[in-house]
């Protein structure tokens, strides 16, 4: 992988990958550079490992979108750079492993649309939440209207939207917006504990659960069933299905291939 520079890529376990955003200085504001280099660290990541996780160093995990690049911003550039803002977003949340948000700290703004677009998140007990974009004149623009409101209704979106208040990880936890809070120093712990159970699940059946889940934002709910039982029925087809199968009537642990 070329060298980045605005994030740390490690390897802490086996088909495991971190993304840290390295502008700590900057509270791991996302300005272009950025979040250039995550798509592309991302592209790779996708073919190497089963569990993706996102942290930030220091104490943010990303307070919102570079506001001095925003400042000077047309709206032509705002279309133009999109592919780097919504559809970066769109990207992690339809890759095909798990990625989880370790959210360290501040997640404000375009880093808590980064956050929602994980596909599970887990809080340190400091960590802040917010969508402040109306407070600068502007609202947020990489998916920040459409999936808080999924994840803790209209009314609780409109509020956080409307009000630009932060919150705490313990209210975000009430919410819906995060999965888990776990004190400050076992964040990363706990974390990887989950990443790794992950990880050692059968990876096709993990990638089309994804699918069939995601699919529940776009399809009728017949849709989805209709889309489920043809993901489901393909797995039967894998030797993980088989060997899943045999190793629990022979009182032993699978051993999955991805195959
Ligand atoms: N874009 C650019 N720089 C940012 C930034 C952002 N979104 N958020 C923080 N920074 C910079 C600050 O300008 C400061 O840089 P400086 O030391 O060169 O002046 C540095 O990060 C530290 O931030 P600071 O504001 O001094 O930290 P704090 O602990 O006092 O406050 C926050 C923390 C998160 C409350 C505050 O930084 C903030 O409100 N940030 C903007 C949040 C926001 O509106 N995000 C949505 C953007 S669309």
């Amino acid at each position: 992988m070329e060298k980045m520079k605005k994030i740390i890529i490690e390897y802490p376990k086996k088909d495991v990958v971190i993304i840290i955003f390295n502008r700590p200085e900057k509270l791991n504001a996302l300005n272009l550079e950025t979040r250039k280099e995550i798509s592309a660290a991302i592209d790779e990541i996708e073919e190497k490992a089963r569990c993706l996780i996102f942290t930030g160093k220091g104490k943010a995990f990303a307070a919102g979108a570079d506001i001095n690049e925003l400042s000077k911003r047309t709206s032509f550039d705002y279309l133009r750079i999109s592919k780097w803002t919504t559809w970066l977003n769109h990207k992690i949340e339809n890759l095909e492993i798990p990625v989880i948000a370790a959210i360290n700290g501040y997640a404000l703004g375009a880093g808590c649309e980064l956050a929602m677009s994980c596909d599970i998140r887990i809080a340190s007990d400091k960590a802040k939440f917010g969508l402040p974009e109306l407070n600068l004149g502007i609202m947020p623009g990489a998916g920040g209207t459409q999936k808080l409101p999924r994840l803790v209704g209209v009314g609780m979106a409109k509020k956080l939207i409307f009000t630009g208040e932060l919150i705490d990880a313990k209210e975000a936890l009430k919410i819906g917006l995060v999965e888990e809070v776990v004190d400050h120093r076992r964040l990363m712990d706990r974390v990887l504990e989950i990443a790794e159970k992950i990880s050692k699940k059968p990876p096709l059946a993990i990638k089309l659960a994804k699918k069939a889940i995601n699919a529940t934002r776009s399809m009728t709910l017949e849709e989805g069933l209709r889309y489920e039982v043809g993901l489901a029925a393909l797995l039967f087809s894998t030797e993980d299905a088989r060997e899943g199968l045999k190793a629990f009537l022979e009182k032993r642990e699978p051993e999955f291939k991805g195959k």
